[in-house]
């Protein structure tokens, strides 16, 4: 079986972002800059959606995935995502991707699942209360490994920028289809993660990893006021103006990392080590982020004044999702043995 949708020189480049919480810097460096740049490229043809069935997984509250899902959009919009030369779109307005969903579903070890960290932390966390394992576990987020293979293989993305904690899903989307492609002939790309080296994952306002479900975020279009504000809560010593400071344990320094060049980066370690206060580190970091954001910034405020707009992106969006997703469910539905009844087997 040919794959007739993707061209054999383009380097189909996948990527999702669940819409829960609004975005934060953490995602920006980690995911939404990087996946922007690679879309830039001639050589790839990137795929960038709104996993919106993926939110239903973490939050039962319409209003704020509805929020998060205009929050979202407006985000990658501002940030330069070029909607002629990439297909961006909403999971949910791309059905084949749920029937796909079941397809894999029937093709997915149990034991499989059992292994995926999402899963495994919540069991862990039940029995450290001496609760039920399954406490709170539902079959969404159990199997969501499988909606996340279905996104991927849908479009044959080949190669799937994510955050560290998302390997093990991409690795698992791989396995996945492997053994569908064994049993039925060749019908997805196996995907590979991409996690770009430099790329850190930020830490958050208390020092561990910067995430929505630790509430230490700083968000990623927040008023200079308030980002200004954000970045003075940073959890610091209590180390003096004058007194050297060790920059690789420092979320200051972290951040710092993560928007400076490598000159301001050895620079700012230089003075770590003079003794920089701590309120002049701050201060640095404020002006170098948000001479980044301004601009962004500007375009997210109109963007959000106008979400019908971005509807109007999405629908068109979907549409070019959907030239891929309609032929291509049509070729593992056949594979299967879902067929219109023309001919005798
Ligand atoms: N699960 C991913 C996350 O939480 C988001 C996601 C959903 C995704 N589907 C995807 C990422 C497909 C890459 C490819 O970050």
């Amino acid at each position: 079986m040919t794959d007739t949708t993707s061209s054999p020189d383009l380097n189909r480049v996948l990527t999702g972002i669940t819409t829960t919480g609004t975005p934060h810097l953490g995602n920006y460096v980690g995911a939404i800059k990087p996946a922007i740049a690679a879309s830039q490229n001639d050589n790839t043809d990137s795929f960038l959606f709104l996993a919106d069935y993926h939110a239903m997984i973490k939050s039962h509250e319409p209003d704020k995935i509805h929020q998060s899902s205009i929050e979202i959009a407006a985000t990658w919009l501002a940030l330069g995502l070029d909607i002629d030369k990439v297909t961006f779109y909403r999971q949910s307005d791309v059905p084949e991707i749920m029937e796909l969903s079941w397809i894999l579903t029937c093709w997915t070890a149990k034991g499989l699942m059992n292994r995926a960290h999402a899963y495994k932390a919540s069991v862990q966390a039940n029995e450290a209360a001496s609760e039920d394992p399954d406490n709170g576990v539902t079959m969404g987020l159990f199997s969501y490994p499988v909606l996340m293979a279905a996104d991927i293989l849908m479009f044959n993305g080949k190669q799937i920028p994510v955050g560290r904690d998302q390997i093990q899903h991409v690795e698992m989307a791989r396995d996945i289809a492997q053994r569908f492609n064994h049993h039925y002939g060749e019908c997805f790309v196996l995907p590979e993660a991409l996690v770009e080296d430099n790329v850190a994952v930020l830490q958050g306002l208390d020092g561990r990893k910067m995430s929505k479900s630790y509430n230490n975020t700083i968000p990623l279009f927040e008023t200079e006021k308030k980002l200004k504000k954000s970045i003075n809560k940073i959890k610091t010593n209590l180390l003096e103006p004058g007194e050297p400071k060790d920059p690789d344990t420092s979320t200051v320094f972290q951040i710092w990392k993560a928007f400076a060049s490598e000159a301001q980066t050895a620079d700012m370690r230089k003075q770590f080590q003079e003794g920089i206060a701590w309120g002049e580190a701050k201060k640095c970091l404020f002006e170098l982020v948000n001479s980044e954001l301004a601009e962004p910034r500007e375009r997210y405020l109109e963007l959000m004044a106008d979400p019908a707009k971005m509807e109007g992106i999405l629908l068109a969006g979907a549409e070019k999702a959907r030239a891929v997703t309609a032929p291509k469910i049509q070729q593992v539905r056949e594979a299967i043995g879902i067929r219109a009844m023309k001919t005798l087997p």
